[in-house]
């Protein structure tokens, strides 16, 4: 039985069939996963990379599926990967980025060692450094999950005319980021909003709300629905989806009631 399995593995790219690598896979050849949260720590503490995919996550992947060829996409923030290697296996060609070189070189490293079972992981581009810093030709898509939230109010609406000018056309984003309907954060959100802060759900430092944020990024941001669509839209795109979503594994710790996270897919126009 072994044998044979070694023989398949030899021949099949000989015959150009290529080998599906999925997420679960891919973060056991990355690091050592948290098996109760599902997730790889950063080695920069900007939080982990899942090892799941977002209701997002699946929303990109259709969307890249089903588009004519080509279609560049971007990912920005994307940690070891894990998504990354997903959106390979689309077709899409991929150009990565995140802001710690350490994570691109484990990226870079494990997508060449993918590619002799599968020739999509062959064409991808890398770049580390802070996004926002970035010249880049436009993209048809961007998907960043889980990084708008690290940023301060300014670098925010940065974010916003960054992402839609490196877009084409009809291009989309796809984000995710923490919603403020957290254990203790919704309470001090919910009091500024009606105050009309135009920024409820900022923290220059989340551990003055309780302990337990002491392990969170500082400064760190969690976005409503209206707050955040409003610079988008401020910024030209329209709005397709925005919807919260539970995050899986928030409800060892953060999670309040399934609201964890606050999905948005917008267009720009
Ligand atoms: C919480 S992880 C998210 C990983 C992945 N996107 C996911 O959803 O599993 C955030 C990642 O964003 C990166 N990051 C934070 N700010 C960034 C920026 N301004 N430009 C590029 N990457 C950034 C961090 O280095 C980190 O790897």
């Amino acid at each position: 039985m072994n044998l044979l399995l070694v023989i398949t593995t030899l021949l099949l790219p000989l015959y150009g069939v290529e080998e599906s690598i999925s997420v679960q896979e891919y973060c056991h050849l990355i690091g050592t996963i948290d098996e109760v949260r599902q997730r790889v720590p950063t080695l920069n503490k900007f939080g982990s990379n899942y090892c799941f995919n977002t209701e997002l996550t699946e929303a990109f992947l259709s969307y890249c599926k089903e588009a004519a060829k080509p279609f560049h996409v971007l990912e920005v923030g994307a940690a070891f990967g894990v998504k990354s290697a997903q959106i390979v296996q689309t077709g899409a060609i991929l150009t990565v980025n995140d802001l710690d070189p350490r994570h691109l070189e484990i990226i870079r490293s494990t997508f060449q060692a993918l590619t002799s079972r599968n020739s999509l992981f062959e064409n991808t581009a890398f770049f580390s450094g802070n996004y926002l810093n970035t010249t880049l030709c436009p993209f048809d898509a961007i998907l960043i999950e889980s990084v708008i939230h690290f940023l301060t109010p300014d670098e925010t609406l940065q974010m916003a005319d960054k992402l839609y000018s490196d877009l084409k056309p009809g291009g989309r984003i796809f984000l995710i980021v923490s919603s403020p309907f957290l254990r203790f954060i919704s309470e001090v959100h919910q009091e500024r909003k009606t105050q009309n802060d135009l920024w409820p759900g900022y923290f220059p430092d989340p551990s003055v709300v309780h302990p337990l944020y002491v392990r969170l990024h500082k400064p760190y941001h969690f976005f409503d629905k209206e707050t955040l669509s409003k610079v988008l839209i401020e910024a030209g795109f329209s709005i397709v989806e925005a919807r919260y979503l539970p995050l899986p594994h928030h409800e060892y710790d953060m999670g309040l009631d399934g609201r964890e996270g606050l999905m948005i897919i917008a267009e720009k126009s």
